[in-house]
């Protein structure tokens, strides 16, 4: 068990360098198992989701080499093996050795995934597309076993556009025979870098960043490269700790259009931010104008984010709000901020920040992923001492986190709890 201590209230300058998207880099590397050759996958984070899925590679023999940035997976001799909870429940992304291993052995055998505890997480949308493939699906408690004679092109519409069942059928339709189209398929970014990755390896992929994408199959898939795309929600939490706290705080290697909907939001707060050159710049801003958010698929405001922008939206003069559509219980941040001092209701999948308030270090625990992210936000404005534990959530997410905010100024640290 780990601990993250932080001594709040310093000015934070200097650079923080944005490291490759967690949530791209967990399906590249799925994707590299449907490739007979070795693939080289650039910028990938030194987050612990991914040291899961090399210990997934490993455990199907896949031959893996890592070095800081640069992982290289060669999947010639890999044995298509069942996949057991104790793996699959590490990472929500272990889902996609699902699509990559139907999409080259037509079949598969694995538990369902893990992830944060946010409300219900189902995959009947992977599934559905899956069956649509021509996959029968086979469920024994959490085991899933899915069995193809035969991939096949299908017309797949998604109830919602999932990122995760989008990535998914793509995986799975690249080697089935003749062409898949995904209706109403997720337009995130990170789906793009997925798609480029496998058009790069040979396949066929057209129309990933909309919301119908064309897959026509191939029959084989070659060696290739790829390099991980800036994560947008470190970007945006690095941004946001910029405009609690930033003294001419820079933020290297964003992309803009991709966090477009969050500088929209920070602008009409009236945070101080000026964009240079793949960069921002932000400075700590007060006296904020109280907005409202409503989390959406991209390019809609992220609920990824939401978490981290509450510890901000405190520091609004009045009221504002977020309302959560995408998940049924994302806000166990709350009751740890309001320990600290903010003044948040919760009301169904709707909050409303009064602010603003002081906040005081106290004790609180990462309950998720990005309610670590807010909780660690919170901590370094509050005056005092914050401690929070479960913080294994924020590892997995958050390349160095304690290094990047410790060089700009923070006093952060993290601590073993024997
Ligand atoms: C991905 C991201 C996660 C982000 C989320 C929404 C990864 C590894 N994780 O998660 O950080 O918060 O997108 O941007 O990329 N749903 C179903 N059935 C399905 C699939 C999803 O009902 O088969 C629902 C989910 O319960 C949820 C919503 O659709 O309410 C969004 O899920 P989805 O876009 O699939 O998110 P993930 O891929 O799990």
């Amino acid at each position: 068990m780990k601990k993250i201590i932080i001594e709040g209230n310093h000015l934070l300058h200097g650079k923080i360098r944005i490291s490759g998207a967690k949530n791209s880099a967990v399906a590249l590397v799925p994707a590299s198992l449907l490739c007979d050759e070795e693939v080289i996958i650039d910028s990938i984070p030194n987050i612990s989701d991914i040291d899961a899925l090399e210990e997934m590679l490993e455990y199907l023999n896949a031959d893996v080499k890592r070095d800081k940035t640069t992982i290289k997976i060669n999947s010639r001799n890999i044995n298509n093996l069942e996949i057991p909870e104790k793996i699959s429940k590490k990472l929500r992304a272990s889902y996609y050795f699902m699509g990559a291993l139907l999409g080259r052995y037509k079949e598969v055998t694995m538990f369902f995934p893990g992830g944060c505890p946010i409300g219900a997480r189902p995959i009947d949308l992977h599934l559905k597309g899956f069956e649509a493939l021509g996959a029968k699906v086979y469920e024994e408690g959490n085991k899933y076993t899915l069995i193809a004679e035969d991939l096949k092109g299908s017309n797949i519409y998604l109830d919602f556009p999932s990122v995760g069942a989008t990535i998914n059928i793509m995986l799975a339709a690249v080697k089935a025979k003749g062409f898949t189209t995904i209706e109403n398929a997720a337009c995130e970014p990170e789906i793009v870098n997925v798609a480029t990755f496998l058009n790069n390896m040979g396949a066929k992929i057209t129309g990933a960043g909309t919301t119908t994408i064309i897959v026509e199959g191939v029959d084989y898939l070659h060696k290739a490269y790829t390099e991980v795309i800036p994560d947008r929600i470190e970007a945006g939490t690095y941004i946001i700790a910029g405009a609690l706290l930033g003294d001419n705080l820079v933020i290297e290697n964003i992309i803009p259009e991709h966090i477009m909907s969050l500088l929209q939001k920070l602008k009409s707060m009236g945070v101080k931010m000026k964009l240079e050159n793949g960069s921002i710049i932000v400075n700590k801003s007060r006296n904020l104008k109280p907005i409202n958010i409503q989390t959406r698929v991209y390019p809609g405001f992220p609920t990824d984010l939401q978490q981290p922008i509450t510890t901000l939206l405190n520091y609004c003069n009045g009221v504002s709000t977020i309302l959560e559509t995408i998940y049924e219980n994302r806000f166990c941040n709350v009751e740890y901020l309001n320990k600290m001092g903010t003044n948040i209701k919760i009301e169904g999948r709707k909050i409303s920040i009064d602010g603003p308030n002081e906040l005081t270090g106290k004790q609180v625990v990462a309950t998720d992923l990005r309610a670590g992210a807010c909780l660690i936000l919170a901590g370094l404005v509050a005056e005092g001492i914050t401690e929070i534990s479960d913080v294994e959530h924020v590892l997995r997410g958050y390349e160095n986190i304690i290094e990047k905010l410790t060089n700009v100024g923070a006093k952060i640290r993290l601590e073993e709890i024997k």
